[in-house]
């Protein structure tokens, strides 16, 4: 890496972080929501992945693009059973600057400063950059871990429309990836010997641990469900209050009871964050509105059941202002219990660093279904993420890139 691949001046080690995330800084900017909007095959996804491409080739990595979108850059020769680290360049709908970049940036560093100090890799290595973690333009998260793992369906997939009504296999044929060949990659997957990605942590765990990182022991096991409630389209003057079957208001007792069934499940969260009332008029009583529920618990049964009595509750609601409720699955997540071998080497090699559970789902989750995988949180001082708010200092970035390149250092 040249110097100019830094900012610099300065060290090298602290800039190359600091400017990975600066460069990337006006790229898919928010200026309606505040934050980033970052979505897969749209313009900002697209210079995400020119500046990563054009990042890992000052660094002397050879970048491919698999069939399903994902982007790796290797250090030395394609193997297979190789170590691969990484994490995602997309983001929710107005997210912050560190959930997924910070991992990215962090696999970058580490490896410069391997490099820079004459290791040289005994195993393959990669760094991965999986397509659309988030789920914001297609719906279903981890959509690149998913497709590669084969736990989503190619088919099923390809159909997915985007909220322009664009088909997620003719975004692909656009994006340049051939939609026919979407879906589980085996020769990916056996390119990867295990994963290990760092990222922000997305809660309050390590604020009063002392410690600003962190080894990952659980994530919950969460899904996605979409909930359609039907009433009767009319007009907002003219219909006496007595005389409305407004979904609307279905949505709106839903959403409470929502609230109460997760609080009397103990451990569980339930949330909607989406709401779609059609035709969508301040003077028109909807005739369906739509809302999707996102839905965690410790356990799959637990996030089963949870999910079971939101079901009733929301059958109720609907009854009770003359509406239907229908309930369908969009994505499912069992619970992860990360690698045990794989956590307790890298908790020994950081000399003892706390492990922790994460309510947030990763690209590491879907992929542990295939192969051994573990992650690297590094300290939110306010716990604050999915939001323009989402932090982590630049001390605590660098112990996270500190612990990868350690990390890599034993594993390679
Ligand atoms: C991704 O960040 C999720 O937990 O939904
Ligand atoms: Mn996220
Ligand atoms: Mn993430």
């Amino acid at each position: 890496m040249t110097e100019s691949a830094t900012t610099g001046t300065g060290p090298a080690t602290a800039h190359g972080l600091l400017s990975g995330l600066d460069e990337i800084a006006e790229i898919g900017r928010d200026t309606r929501r505040g934050g980033y909007s970052r979505h897969l095959w749209q313009p900002a996804d697209r210079e995400l992945r020119d500046w990563f491409a054009e990042r890992a080739v000052r660094l002397g990595l050879d970048v491919e693009t698999d069939r399903n979108g994902n982007t790796w850059a290797w250090w030395g020769p394609r193997g297979d059973d190789a170590i691969v680290v990484g994490s995602h360049l997309d983001s929710v709908p107005g997210g912050g600057a560190y959930d997924g970049p910070l991992g990215v940036v962090s696999a970058l560093e580490a490896i410069y400063r391997l490099q820079a100090s004459g290791f040289r890799p005994a195993r393959p290595c990669a760094v991965l950059v999986f397509a659309e973690e988030e789920g914001s333009r297609f719906g279903i998260a981890c959509l690149g871990s998913r497709l590669m793992t084969g736990a989503l369906d190619a088919d099923r997939a390809r159909a997915l429309v985007d909220a322009e009504g664009i088909s997620l296999g003719a975004a692909a044929s656009a994006a340049g990836i051939d939609p026919a060949r979407l879906g589980e990659d085996r020769t990916a997957l056996a390119r990867i010997g295990l994963f290990v990605e760092l990222h922000v942590e997305q809660g309050r765990g390590l604020i009063d641990l002392g410690s600003p990182v962190a080894v990952a022991s659980s994530i919950l096991a969460h899904g996605r469900w979409r909930v359609t409630f039907t009433g009767e389209g009319n007009h907002a003057g003219a219909t006496r209050m007595t005389d409305r079957r407004d979904p609307m208001l279905a949505a709106g007792r839903s959403m409470l009871a929502v609230r109460d069934a997760a609080v009397a499940s103990p451990g569980s969260r339930a949330t909607i964050g989406r709401i779609e009332a059609v035709p969508g008029g301040t003077n028109v009583i909807s005739s369906q509105v739509a809302v999707w529920l996102d839905a965690r618990a410790t356990e799959d049964a637990a996030a089963r059941d949870l999910v079971t009595e939101i079901t009733a509750r929301v059958s109720e609601a609907a009854a009770a202002e003359g509406c239907t409720a229908v309930v369908a699955e969009e994505s499912w997540s069992g619970a992860v219990a990360f690698d045990p071998a794989l956590r307790d080497r890298l908790v020994r090699s950081l000399h003892g660093v706390p492990t922790l559970p994460t309510g947030a789902g990763h690209d590491a989750g879907v992929l542990s279904s295939r192969l051994p995988t573990a992650m690297i949180f590094v300290r939110n001082p306010t716990g604050i993420s999915h939001s323009p708010e989402e932090f982590a200092t630049l001390d605590d970035c660098l112990a996270g890139v500190t612990a990868l390149e350690q990390v890599l250092r034993e594993l390679l």
